[in-house]
């Protein structure tokens, strides 16, 4: 790239931000919201600093010409290429709008969750749980898959397979075996619930909600699929999590209880009740109550859920599940409080997904009701009051001691 044309690209386009040393496409992505407008008209400099987005080769050959005006005496040649140009980035932002970009977009915004790096013994485990679990949960959606070519299918895997933690399905694998139930009964409730949690983060990236545009490294399922087939691959998950269920290999009456389980735990008493007091809470001042609520509800009821369908899958005693949701809870207060802090003080590189939108959106978040150093304290409360249900299983329980102490000291 040209010296100059970087700094030109980007007052073009102030939401477009550089990631890398290099000046390569593939270290530019767009910040979110993706521009609607140009904040300034297309000059001839602005369209020469398109010359060297590679990815966009349409609109890097149609620009050219302008290349050649630049400098010549001739001004009509000047006018018809700016003309050209203006026409060119018109087209470029049209390509944007519609998403065609055909998903060579994604390289530029490869996966950023270091897993290998992490020292922490607890990811570990987690990382080679999630391979195993990975594997596993594509047999199952594949199984399911009747057309598997639709664009919803596609949609549907391309967001509940992409590189998430796999937190909550561990936890269901892991509360299993913590009872001394079989593990291999628990995949499909694991998948279950990582299927909840996939419609939750495709519904809570849509414009109408956060407007996302990365989510898990990756353009978000409305961004790749539009927001159309993003809402349906939504709400098939849904439902794909309770079919899995009906297939879960235990006694009639514990499959009704694992539906009644998940299904108040995602519904409008659950994480869906809890997304929604989120979105009408923007609009609210801010309160410790309704935090605590939406907390609560949003991300802690489905930890406490996994946990607890785990222990029922594994015939649990009533004590030992009910420690174990209890724990389920209590990790997942402090996961979202980690959450809202990693908003503040993370980097989208690090994490994944974009960066300090909760203070623009004015959403209710910890930091924001207790500042920095309170809500720190806060997630090592709710940390060790996890910590205080798995006493009664000694050692056997270390790696979700690990896990724990993970979520909170987390940097994705
Ligand atoms: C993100 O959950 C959504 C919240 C509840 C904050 P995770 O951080 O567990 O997301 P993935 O599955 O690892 O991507
Ligand atoms: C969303 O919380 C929780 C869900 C139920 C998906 P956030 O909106 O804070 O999650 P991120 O930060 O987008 O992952
Ligand atoms: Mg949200
Ligand atoms: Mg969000
Ligand atoms: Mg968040």
């Amino acid at each position: 790239m040209k010296r100059g044309a970087g700094a030109t690209l980007a007052r073009a386009f102030p939401r477009l931000r550089s990631h890398g040393q290099t000046p390569r496409a593939a270290h530019w992505t767009f910040d979110s919201p993706i521009p609607r407008r140009l904040s300034m008209p297309p000059t001839r400099q602005c369209c020469h600093a398109l010359l060297w987005h590679e990815q966009l080769g349409i609109a890097i050959d149609c620009i050219n010409p302008l290349h050649y005006g630049h400098g010549s005496a001739e001004a009509t040649t000047t006018i018809r290429c700016a003309f050209f140009a203006r026409m060119m980035i018109y087209v470029l932002i049209q390509c944007i709008d519609t998403r065609s970009f055909d998903g060579r977009h994604d390289d530029a915004l490869e996966p950023t969750l270091n897993l290998e790096t992490m020292a922490n013994p607890s990811l570990t485990t987690l990382r080679t749980f999630a391979v195993e679990f990975d594997r596993r949960f594509d047999d199952l959606l594949s199984d399911n898959a009747q057309h598997s070519h639709t664009p919803l299918f596609e949609a549907m895997r391309y967001s509940a397979l992409a590189p998430g933690k796999r937190i909550r399905p561990f936890l269901v694998v892991r509360c299993c075996e913590l009872v001394g139930g079989n593990r291999d009964r628990a995949w499909p409730v694991a998948a279950a619930v990582e299927c909840i949690h996939a419609f939750s983060l495709i519904h809570d990236d849509l414009p109408a909600m956060d407007d996302d545009d990365l989510r898990r490294g990756k353009l978000t399922c409305h961004r790749k699929f539009g927001e159309a087939i993003a809402i349906l691959a939504g709400d098939a998950l849904s439902v794909l999590a309770f079919a899995l269920l009906s297939e879960v290999e235990v006694e009639a009456d514990l499959r009704v209880q694992l539906v009644q389980e998940l299904s108040q735990a995602t519904g409008w008493l659950g994480m869906i009740g809890g997304q929604a007091a989120d979105v009408v809470g923007q609009q609210q001042v801010s309160s410790p109550d309704l935090l605590t609520f939406i907390h609560a509800r949003k991300t802690a009821r489905l930890f406490e859920a996994a946990c607890r369908m785990g222990a029922l899958t594994g015939a649990g005693s009533e004590k030992l599940v009910s420690h174990l949701a209890q724990f389920g809870h209590k990790m997942g207060q402090s996961f979202q409080i980690a959450d809202d802090l990693l908003d503040v003080t993370s980097s989208q590189h690090e994490l994944g997904k974009a960066v300090g939108k909760d203070d623009l959106a004015g959403k209710q978040t910890y930091p924001a009701c207790f500042g920095l150093k309170e809500s720190q304290k806060a997630a090592q409360i709710a940390k060790d009051e996890a910590l205080a249900s798995l006493t009664c299983f000694g050692q056997k329980a270390e790696d979700l001691r690990q896990l724990a102490s993970f979520v909170v000291d987390r940097k994705h």
